[in-house]
């Protein structure tokens, strides 16, 4: 049990103003010039401090199959998986925008099988908008006009994986780039709010950037983006293999979990944890009646954090 978890409780932290991000929003921020930032979120410790930081856009990505689940790509996340934790992080967000990603699979099919996934993110798990992976221009036009906000996705899209043959680098020949810019362009003209440009080179994304009405959101696509997105455990140092080029580690936390685990487990192994004075007492009168007989008291430093 926490009793510090409490949905709402406690101001946030920071003097980063409340107006809500929408999906207008961001339209209107390319147009002002302003930069868009966003981070990959889970769940609701991690959701309400990259809100209260003031990051414009919480995804709740199908990432979270690897840095969260452990699983070896994106494949297997679930819709009720994803479910689960958009609900998580919309308890958490105030401001920022919450889209959750549509998992693999679940917009594979029909059409209307893709827009019926896409409510239950919007009905039963409060996200303000779903990401789709490709250029599926019929589904963005048909969840456009079910009124469900839409972020694009396209150059590497990691559910693809097994058809590209890895984790690569897109739009690498002036064919590809000019069938990324046709894409690009569909995307927008179908009604996707923004999209994700993924692992694609610097100078295909500025172009596509300044080709596009709507704002880009670059990860491993430079510097020229309308915004930034990083997967958060990976800026964090929250993962295991080495990082992609593009990654740049704002954090260590595996070591500052790593190192606190530690010098917990070597408290209690020490009997340095608990403290008496972080125990419940009974009063004076109730102690001698019980007569019990606690070990003899230790006096421990307490370990400097
Ligand atoms: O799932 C995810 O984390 C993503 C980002 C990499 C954009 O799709």
């Amino acid at each position: 049990m926490s009793l510090t978890n409490f949905p709402g409780g406690g101001a946030p932290s920071t003097g980063t103003s409340l107006t809500k991000v929408t999906m207008p929003a961001l339209a209107e921020m390319k147009r002002q010039g302003s930069v868009i930032s966003a981070l990959t979120a889970y769940d609701y410790a991690t959701s309400r401090l990259v809100d209260e930081a003031g990051i414009d856009v919480i995804l709740v990505g199908d990432s979270l199959a690897m840095v969260v689940l452990g699983h070896e790509n994106t494949l297997a996340v679930t819709v009720d998986e994803m479910l689960h934790h958009t609900r998580a992080v919309r308890r958490a967000v105030r401001r920022a925008l919450v889209v959750a990603d549509m998992p693999f699979g679940s917009y594979h099919g029909t059409v209307a099988e893709g827009v019926a996934n896409a409510v239950r993110f919007i009905k039963e798990a409060g996200a303000e908008a779903v990401k789709i992976e490709g250029p599926r221009v019929e589904l963005v036009r048909a969840l456009t006009a079910a009124e469900i906000p839409v972020v694009g996705h396209l150059g590497l899209t990691p559910q693809s994986v097994h058809k590209m043959g890895g984790y690569r680098v897109q739009a690498r020949t002036e064919e590809t780039v000019k069938q990324l810019r046709a894409d690009a362009q569909a995307l927008a003209e179908a009604g996707v709010g923004s999209l994700v440009l993924e692992g694609v080179p610097r100078e295909v994304a500025a172009t596509i950037t300044a080709e596009l009405a709507i704002p880009t959101i670059g990860i491993g696509a430079g510097p020229d983006c309308d915004g930034q997105i990083l997967v958060l455990h990976d800026m964090l140092s929250l993962t295991f293999a080495p990082p992609a080029k593009f990654v740049r580690r704002y954090g260590d936390a595996g070591t500052l979990i790593r190192t606190a685990v530690e010098h917990y487990r070597d408290d209690v192994e020490r009997r340095a944890f608990p403290l008496d004075e972080e125990s419940y007492h009974l009063p004076k009168p109730a102690q001698v009646a019980l007569d019990a007989k606690p070990r003899a008291a230790k006096v421990h430093a307490l370990r400097k954090i």
